[in-house]
């Protein structure tokens, strides 16, 4: 099938889809079935991470995904992550030579020779992190990476890289829903070119990630609250998800919706026969309940 979805500039040369399918969470019995399974419904952006332990697997799934689709790799967008290290827990920050090493790494267990876009998932190489993002932007010079971006940035730690003087990041991924908007990082992303792409959209589905061992800080009331988007879904005749992952479109943010259930893996996709009119929109906008819950802490696997 092939999809004509719309697209957010990341460069003058990369776009990308507005709907790519997660990876976090698929086991590698799951990834390589489901991987050519979403190619095959129409998504054209495969989101992972070396934190996710599957690159092999998914790698897999984008190959045959590629065949059963009969599209070329130029027309899909991969998405990979760098795991940074983390000395608060005892795993020593990547230099800048380990970063190339590990982007290397990673394109070897996917079976790929480049990356649409690569992304340090997490701002946790404290000295390191500037020499971490000097080493992205020689993995853009150098081909491996057409776009290159961050994850889980906070301003300050955007601000570190634009008083050293650096390029800033093309994009940074975030966990973006009604209930965390991030209006102040939005914002100054906007300012500084930064695209935004929304992680965890379903957060506030009452199901979200309620099976034993899947990490999430949400709280009782937030649980208790997990229905309140049906009505307006009903309105547009569409599930709540849709509706959430719409609002994130609709707000200029790539999503990357995860699901191994074939019905919600096509649902998820299907976001452009509707539109949220201005006053949902606006009411939407008077949700926001601050920071978000998907990296729930201490979770080292994100
Ligand atoms: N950069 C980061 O730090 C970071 C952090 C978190 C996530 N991410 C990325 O973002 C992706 C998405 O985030 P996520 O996996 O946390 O969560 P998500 O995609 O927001 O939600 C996934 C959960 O919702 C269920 N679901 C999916 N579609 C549904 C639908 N239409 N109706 C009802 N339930 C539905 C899925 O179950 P079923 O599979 O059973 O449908 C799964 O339990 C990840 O896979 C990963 O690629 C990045």
């Amino acid at each position: 099938m092939t999809s004509t979805q719309p697209t957010f500039a990341l460069n003058r040369d990369t776009a990308i889809p507005a709907v790519g399918f997660g990876t976090y969470l698929i086991s590698n019995d799951d990834a390589e079935a489901a991987i050519c399974a979403a190619i095959q419904a129409g998504y054209r952006h495969i989101d992972t991470a070396s934190g996710y332990r599957n690159e092999e697997t998914v790698g897999a799934g984008v190959e045959i995904g590629l065949a059963a689709a009969g599209i070329a790799r130029k027309d899909l967008f991969v998405t990979a992550k760098l795991w940074p290290g983390n000395p608060a827990w005892g795993d020593a920050a990547k230099t800048g030579a380990q970063t190339i090493a590990e982007c290397d790494a990673s394109l070897d267990r996917l079976g790929l020779d480049y990356f649409d876009l690569y992304l340090i998932h997490a701002p946790y190489g404290g000295d390191l992190r500037l020499e971490q993002w000097r080493a992205l932007l020689d993995l853009q010079k150098s081909g491996k990476a057409r776009s290159v971006g961050v994850s889980n940035f906070n301003k300050q730690h955007l601000e570190e890289i634009k008083d050293a003087g650096l390029s800033m990041p093309e994009a940074n991924q975030i966990e973006l829903h009604p209930w965390s908007q991030k209006p102040d990082l939005i914002a100054y992303m906007a300012d500084n070119g930064i695209a935004p792409i929304a992680y965890s959209s379903l957060v506030p589905l009452s199901t979200w990630r309620v099976e034993e061992g899947q990490a999430s800080a949400k709280t009782d009331q937030m649980k208790a609250d997990g229905t309140a988007f049906q009505e307006m879904a009903a309105k547009y005749n569409v599930s709540e998800a849709q509706l959430l992952l719409r609002w994130g479109v609709q707000s200029g943010y790539a999503v990357l919706p995860k699901s191994l259930n074939p019905d919600r893996m096509r649902q998820n996709i299907d976001l452009f026969s509707f539109a949220i009119d201005d006053a949902d929109m606006a009411q939407l906008g008077t949700m926001d309940r601050g920071d978000g819950v998907a990296w729930a802490s201490g979770d080292p696997s994100k």
